[in-house]
């Protein structure tokens, strides 16, 4: 925080603009309130010398405050405001009322480092849908952390890198993503120390098998992990992700499924039916 510092904002729906820092905007005595006289005695409560004298806050009225933060949050580009194609699918396909809950203070004021025995509510709600999630994955367990998709894709891969050096193949740093994949996909595996080679797919949109099977096999004796997203980036299932776990596992890889799509497949079928499968969700 620096006094006498503007900031140049460039918001996404107007040209750029100049916005002042708060303390520009400060003027000397000037308040946003009128305290009413005290009609009760004074206490010297805390002590003079527990006090601050120097305690720089801009002075402002109230009418300035709200302007210049109204200001601000109006160079916030959101879905709201205009089209985005990438960013978290979770703030992107959920409905504005579905995110209400989260502005409940039983949720958005528990503190994070509350004693356990204050939080068993919210431990309920984590137990449940727990439960919940494995009946619908038929996974074993589930992990509710990290939150966004991406981190969970590099979560995920670290995952299968330590398994792949757990069994002594920490060699393995190869990754196979087909052309229609999410953008985090590759951008995850290459954080996580990999070589992505792009697997081709069809006019459709589908992994092409063939050319899934060649690279497999060309890059056998590196590979680490597929990284598929099922149902597929356009929203259909692949037919042939029996086979394509198939590949992969029969040349020591692990398939990491991107859920992102999942909520097509709930009560139809689950990730770990597949007898190769294996997965997690974003
Ligand atoms: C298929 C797929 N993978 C990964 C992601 C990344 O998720 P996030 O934006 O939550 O990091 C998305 C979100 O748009 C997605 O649709």
């Amino acid at each position: 925080m620096t006094n006498n510092a503007s900031t140049t904002t460039s918001s996404p729906l107007s040209a750029k603009i100049v916005e002042p820092t708060i303390f520009d905007l400060s003027s000397p005595g000037r308040t946003g309130v009128t305290m009413p006289a005290s009609d009760v005695p004074e206490t010297a409560l805390p002590p003079k010398e527990l006090l601050r004298s120097e305690l720089p806050l801009p002075e402002l009225a109230e009418v300035d405050v709200v302007r210049h933060y109204m200001h601000l949050s109006s160079f916030n580009y959101s879905v709201d405001s205009g089209f985005y194609p990438l960013g978290s699918c979770t703030m992107k396909l959920n409905a504005t009322t579905e995110m209400i809950p989260v502005t409940w203070p039983e949720f958005g004021n528990l503190h994070p480092f509350a004693p356990l025995d204050q939080t068993e509510g919210y431990q309920e709600l984590f137990r449940r849908l727990e439960t919940w999630l494995n009946e619908i994955t038929g996974f074993a367990a589930t992990s509710f952390q990290p939150n966004a998709g991406s981190q969970g894709e590099y979560t995920g891969l670290l995952t299968i890198r330590a398994y792949q050096k757990a069994r002594g193949q920490g060699h393995r740093d190869l990754c196979l993503i087909p052309a229609s994949a999410h953008g985090t996909n590759p951008a995850s595996a290459v954080m996580a120390g990999m070589d992505v080679i792009v697997v081709d797919t069809d006019e459709e949109g589908n992994i092409k098998v063939d050319d899934l099977r060649a690279k497999a096999e060309q890059y056998a004796d590196r590979l680490a992990a597929l990284m598929v997203t099922y149902p597929s980036t356009h929203g259909v299932f692949e037919a042939a992700i029996h086979d394509i776990c198939e590949i992969i596992h029969a040349r020591g890889g692990q398939v990491y499924m991107d859920g992102a799509n999942m909520n097509a497949q709930v009560g139809l079928t689950s990730p770990a039916a597949s007898p190769t499968a294996s997965t997690r969700s974003a």
